[in-house]
């Protein structure tokens, strides 16, 4: 494993070997025990769209395993001003020993990493957002034990998320259903791949893809960069929602997850989203354990 651009790149066996260490450093920052893997090195971070999340989680996590990160907004690099990518790869690589990057066009992570000489970290495009799901699949393991044979539903926009959810809930042995408006499905490509490589459904019908679910998902109805749709997509995704009709037809024990941000009261209830909030925030939380153990094997 070179860089993470997207789950697609990963082999079954080195996502797991990712939430193995991940566990790992999750059970040593909980009993106090340092682990300096990677003293020394120097992590950019590239946003040009805003975070909490991943901002934040990279940071602590490069300062917990002993190196350090800088953070880069498009605001005060020369990217903003046009500088080109493939100059922008050659020029950082010369300084750090990696970088992440949150941008809008998959194809920018993917140059990236082609003219840099130091590993790249996709920390979500318009495509994609494997960071995320990495930290998910940690999360539903922790509460599930084992991911193989889980019905994972996603509810709302064929997305970035939705792509990730699906490449990554087919890889570790899930049942993947996505409920969206026929305008909104994921990746052609990505449904694709999964049609050929495990169990996919694709409605619109959000009842009958949340039927017997173990884990329900959702994300925000307009993503960033989207704004300017939002009257349009509150019209098209209304009834996109995990309610309590939904939370009745999935199993009695299903995990409700969100990437976050959330609007409470287009992609979830206020009630159901409070009633999960134990899990989802232990989902926010695993985005610094995944990310330190992606880190580790790509820097180290
Ligand atoms: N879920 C997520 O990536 O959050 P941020 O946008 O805050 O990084
Ligand atoms: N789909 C959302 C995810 C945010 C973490 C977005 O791209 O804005």
């Amino acid at each position: 494993m070179k860089h993470l651009l997207k789950l697609a790149d990963l082999s079954t066996e080195e996502i797991f070997s990712i939430l193995n260490l991940a566990d790992q450093l999750k059970y040593e920052r909980k009993n106090g025990v340092p682990h300096p893997h990677l003293a020394g090195k120097k992590l950019g971070m590239i946003f040009t769209k805003s975070s909490t999340r991943t901002r934040v989680s990279f940071e602590v996590g490069m300062y917990e395993l002993g190196g350090h990160a800088l953070f880069l907004s498009d605001r005060d690099i020369q990217l903003g001003r046009g500088e080109p990518i493939k100059d922008t790869a050659r020029v950082l690589s010369r300084y750090l020993d990696g970088i992440m990057i949150r941008t809008f066009d998959q194809q920018d992570v993917e140059d990236l990493a082609e003219y840099g000489s130091v590993p790249v970290i996709n920390g979500l495009t318009d495509y994609c957002h494997p960071c995320q799901v990495l930290a998910d699949l940690m999360t539903i393991r922790e509460y599930k034990g084992s991911l193989k044979g889980l019905k994972l539903c996603f509810v709302g926009d064929g997305n970035n998320m939705a792509n990730s959810l699906i490449v990554g809930g087919i890889k570790t042995g899930m049942k993947v259903s996505i409920a969206c408006p026929d305008a909104y499905r994921p990746d052609a490509g990505v449904i694709a791949w999964a049609k050929e490589n495990g169990e996919l459904q694709i409605t619109s019908d959000v009842l009958a893809a949340a039927e017997g679910a173990d884990v329900l998902y959702t994300d925000v109805w307009a993503s960033m960069g989207q704004e300017s749709e939002r009257q349009i997509r509150e019209q098209a995704f209304k009834g996109f929602c995990i309610d309590d009709k939904v939370m009745a037809v999935a199993d009695k024990e299903a995990m409700v997850l969100h990437c976050l941000p959330v609007h409470r009261g287009e992609e979830v209830t206020e009630k159901v989203f409070e009633a999960h909030a134990q899990e989802i925030f232990d989902e926010a939380e695993n985005r610094l354990h995944a990310q330190k153990a992606v880190l580790c094997k790509l820097l180290k």
